[in-house]
């Protein structure tokens, strides 16, 4: 169903759609559900307004899918929304369109809307496919969250959009609420307000193509330098912009958590990677994919190299071989 100008906000950036759309659609005492991993904006956003985050977990083993039981088991009484984050910063993952479905079944079974963040909609590698959520509903009523930002490579130009999608005019009072919201501050500014017809139109599809091109070739650069270094182990991403890396933290036990574990790589290798506490999980670390190939491939040499430097083998650790177990004894020979 084609978006409608009247179904469009505009806003500064993303993260300003998203605070409109939190803002209008949860009231202080309610809560709101995030990824975890998930961006932090969400919560620092909510929080601020009195808006509670709770969190439902995505699941390494399953290309970071969302764990649908756990899902579910968040929603409750208070429950304004649930936030979708696809494709995903920091997991880099791609919703497959199966699971979209599934996602969107849990929020029409227990009524509650969603906020899709699909603001890496465009960088998707080949083999996978990016479905805007909203596409796959007529009945859950959806306010999805884009901009310039990413596709574009244009973080301070600060513009972004809200599409509103709600075939069954649930959102009455939400379009009001976000006409008002918009009122108080104008987020977009008018230069690039006034650019945007070219912007969208008259790019060469070949500025996407090149840029989608060094990203997929970063994550597999980077995939492929890290996977036999040991204690670690890469996801390989589907999209977006950003490689999590796994870390065996009884391998390191020099270090208590990620957190540790960045700041000295930082220290020793100057190597700055996020650690995962700041996506509300532990034990990653995040790797952002727009470097130059040479930095990519030097930091993913100093990273090895500290991981060497620190990786404890398991008869090592506590003095107990046996606590690994025969398989990661065999694979110290
Ligand atoms: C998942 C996600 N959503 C939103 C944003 C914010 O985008 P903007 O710069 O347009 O506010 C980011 C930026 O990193 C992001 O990773």
């Amino acid at each position: 169903m084609p978006v409608e100008a009247k179904d469009v906000i505009m806003t500064g950036g993303c993260s300003h759609a998203l605070d409109l759309c939190i803002q209008v659609i949860a009231n202080r005492g309610q809560n709101i559900l995030v990824p975890k991993p998930g961006f932090s904006i969400y919560k620092t956003l909510a929080n601020s307004l009195g808006i509670h985050c709770k969190y439902y977990s995505l699941l390494p083993d399953k290309d970071w899918q969302v764990d649908l039981e756990d899902l579910e088991s968040q929603i409750d009484g208070l429950t304004a929304a649930i936030v979708v984050n696809n494709p995903s910063n920091p997991c880099g993952s791609v919703f497959t369109r199966r699971h979209l479905e599934e996602i969107l079944q849990v929020a029409e079974d227990n009524y509650v809307p969603i906020i899709a963040d699909e603001i890496y909609a465009h960088f998707v590698f080949s083999g996978h496919e990016f479905y805007p959520i909203a596409s796959l509903t007529t009945k859950v009523p959806v306010l999805s969250c884009g901009g310039l930002t990413k596709r574009f490579l244009i973080p301070g130009w600060r513009m972004g959009w809200i599409t509103i999608h709600d075939r069954n005019d649930i959102f009455k009072e939400v379009r009001l609420g976000l006409t008002a919201l918009t009122q108080r501050i104008l987020g977009p500014n008018s230069l690039v307000q006034a650019a945007i017809p070219k912007i969208l139109t008259q790019i060469p599809q070949k500025y996407f193509d090149d840029t989608l091109a060094i990203l997929q070739r970063n994550a597999e650069i980077g995939y492929n330098a890290l996977c036999n270094v040991p204690g670690l182990k890469p996801v390989m991403p589907a999209g977006a912009m950003y490689m999590m890396v796994g870390l065996e933290m009884d391998r390191f036990p020099a270090f208590g958590n990620d957190l540790e574990f960045t700041e000295k790589m930082v220290e020793e290798q100057s190597v700055f990677c996020l650690p995962t506490q700041c996506f509300a999980y532990s034990n990653y670390f995040r790797i952002v994919l727009t470097v130059p190939e040479e930095k990519l491939v030097e930091a993913c040499e100093r990273i090895t190299e500290f991981c060497h430097n620190h990786y404890t083998h398991g008869d090592e650790v506590n003095g107990e071989a046996s606590i690994y177990g025969l398989k990661d004894i065999g694979s110290i020979e």
